[in-house]
């Protein structure tokens, strides 16, 4: 009987411990935070951020979301991933024009958007900027 409740209590550890490892690993390998995320619409937009908006509601907003803030198809760009430190405006264009290898998310590839020019990504770019700067994201 002791020799068993010994072993149940090494049986026990064993699986929590077990469960810490896994949960910190999987925790590690899927930055997948809830989807979408909180975004506060800022009070006012500039006139560039609001042509953004539109190009944005056209063309970005059905994997990206409304007020890109994510959804089933795509990631919030409303994230500190892409504050501007970690993603220069250039990486908007070139995801425009060459699309984007999934690498942070497991949403998959975003494809190339044809049909956008770079003076109009430079308008979204406002606009996802002014975002994040509402959102305490610079
Ligand atoms: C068909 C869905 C889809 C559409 C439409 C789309 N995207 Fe994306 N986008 C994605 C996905 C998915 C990712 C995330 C890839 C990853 O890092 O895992 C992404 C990533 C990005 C990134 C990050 C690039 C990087 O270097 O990591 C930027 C910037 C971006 N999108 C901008 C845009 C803009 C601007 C538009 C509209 C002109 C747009 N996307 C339209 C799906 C889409």
């Amino acid at each position: 009987m002791r020799q068993n409740m010994i072993t149940n209590r090494w049986l026990w550890l064993t699986v929590a411990l077990g469960l810490a490892l896994l949960t910190a690993y999987l925790s590690s390998h899927a930055p997948m935070p809830a989807v979408p995320v909180q975004v506060t619409a800022p009070a006012h937009l500039s006139q560039a951020a609001t042509q953004g908006q539109k190009l944005f509601a056209a063309n970005c907003q059905k994997c990206h979301g409304p007020s890109a803030a994510g959804s089933e198809r795509g990631p919030p760009l409303v994230h500190r991933y892409y504050e501007p430190d970690h993603h220069a405006d250039i990486s908007f264009q070139r995801a425009v024009e060459f699309g984007v290898k999934a690498h942070h998310w497991q949403f998959g590839d975003m494809p190339p958007i044809p049909g956008v020019s770079k003076d109009q990504v430079a308008l979204v770019v406002e606009y996802v900027r002014e975002l994040q700067r509402a959102n305490g994201i610079q």
